[in-house]
């Protein structure tokens, strides 16, 4: 496992509460921790080392164990840091987004959490999850077994518990530990290889060069300061002939999902550039054509773009019935409109969202 990994980020646990669940007992610099899970016999050995020496997260038990340390995280009776253990640089205004989900995750745990099934956006997230797989599964279907995968901005491990899913080592890079520490139990409560590091993706440098088959940001680009700092710094992870799978919004995001619009204001809005509220906000919109552009710009080789997001969150979203999202006979045609509506004449670029994919150049391939 290399230096820094995501084991060595729990050897950085801090700030224990007063209650502490049964497996935390031991000690770690003074403070109680149980790593008789990780190293039976030796319960008291420093957190860095056990996790050093321990089995890997593919072994249930030490998954058993991380997601208990996930939940302490998410009650508030410890923090985790992770690694490189130094807080990411995300300047402004990209910063305004980091902090405002921070902010919203303490209001709204559950509301924030959607990969929990209790939460209200659970259906909404894992349905706009499709909406964008559906339209990549034939690049996706050719990733190898056990590929490496970065999902970069992952949040809390939507499309890294997928990858994780479909058999691939991930890394989870997001600048907000918060979101880290709920992406551990997700990912821990699946099992596999995985690793989280708390990096922006502005600044990828703890991560070696052409490494990954895949790197994956959704719902992310659009919210950095500068989208094309995030895009150079995914083309140089990959590794040459890999894909690279990004979303970002359109101006159509402008538009409050809520509201019917008309026609004019639709395309009113898909010409924005971008939307700012000052300490809250940022969100750099884009065409097809412009993310086209920044991709190519990145040295990737564009292999499709797609819109998508007509109906859920987009222009049509009061049409949707969400009491019946989670009924996958419903969900399926609503995933069939959707598609027809990107090859609608006259309505394609009423896109609220934009879906590229792209691959590295790999001059030593067919
Ligand atoms: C809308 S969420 C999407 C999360 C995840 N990709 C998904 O689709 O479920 C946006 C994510 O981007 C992350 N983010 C914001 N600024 C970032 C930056 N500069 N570098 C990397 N990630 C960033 C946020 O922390 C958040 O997790």
């Amino acid at each position: 496992m290399r230096e820094g990994s995501s084991v060595s980020a729990l050897a950085r646990a801090a700030r224990i509460g007063s209650v502490t669940p049964p497996r935390l007992v031991g000690t770690l610099r003074g403070v109680p921790l149980d790593l008789s899970i990780v190293r039976p016999g030796s319960p008291t050995s420093p957190l860095s080392e056990a996790w050093a020496s321990a089995p890997d997260t593919t072994d249930p038990a030490f998954c058993a164990w991380l997601s208990d340390l996930s939940a302490a995280a998410a009650g508030g009776q410890l923090a985790l840091a992770f690694p490189p253990v130094r807080a990411p640089e995300v300047s402004e205004p990209g910063r305004w987004n980091v902090d405002g989900d921070v902010r919203f995750q303490a209001e709204f745990p559950l509301s924030w959490d959607t990969l929990d099934p209790r939460s209200p956006n659970f259906a909404l997230k894992q349905f706009s999850k499709r909406l964008y797989l559906e339209r990549a599964s034939t690049w996706l279907d050719t990733l190898p077994p056990g590929a490496q995968a970065l999902d970069l901005g992952g949040g809390i491990g939507r499309f890294a518990c997928e990858w994780l899913d479909r058999g691939l080592a991930v890394t989870l890079a997001d600048p907000n530990p918060r979101a880290l520490e709920l992406a551990l139990g997700h990912l821990a409560r699946r099992g596999g290889r995985f690793e989280l590091w708390n990096l922006a993706a502005e600044s990828l440098r703890e991560l070696p060069r052409d490494t990954f088959h895949l790197v994956s940001a959704l719902e992310v680009l659009c919210y950095l300061s500068e989208p094309q700092d995030g895009l150079r710094e995914a083309a140089r992870v990959l590794r040459p002939g890999g894909l690279l799978l990004c979303s970002v919004e359109s101006g159509v995001g402008s538009l409050d999902p809520a509201i019917a619009h008309s026609a004019e204001a639709i395309a009113t809005a898909a010409a924005l550039t971008e939307h700012a509220i000052p300490g809250d906000t940022w969100v750099r919109y884009f065409t097809a054509d412009t993310l086209s552009e920044a991709i190519s710009r990145a040295g990737l080789e564009v292999l499709a773009v797609h819109g998508t997001h007509y109906l859920t969150d987009g222009p049509l979203h009061r049409l949707v019935d969400f009491e019946r999202l989670a009924d996958p006979a419903y969900a399926d045609a609503l995933l069939a409109f959707d598609r027809l509506l990107e090859s609608t004449s006259g309505f394609g670029g009423a896109a609220r969202a934009l879906l590229a994919i792209a691959r590295k150049p790999d001059p030593h391939g067919a």
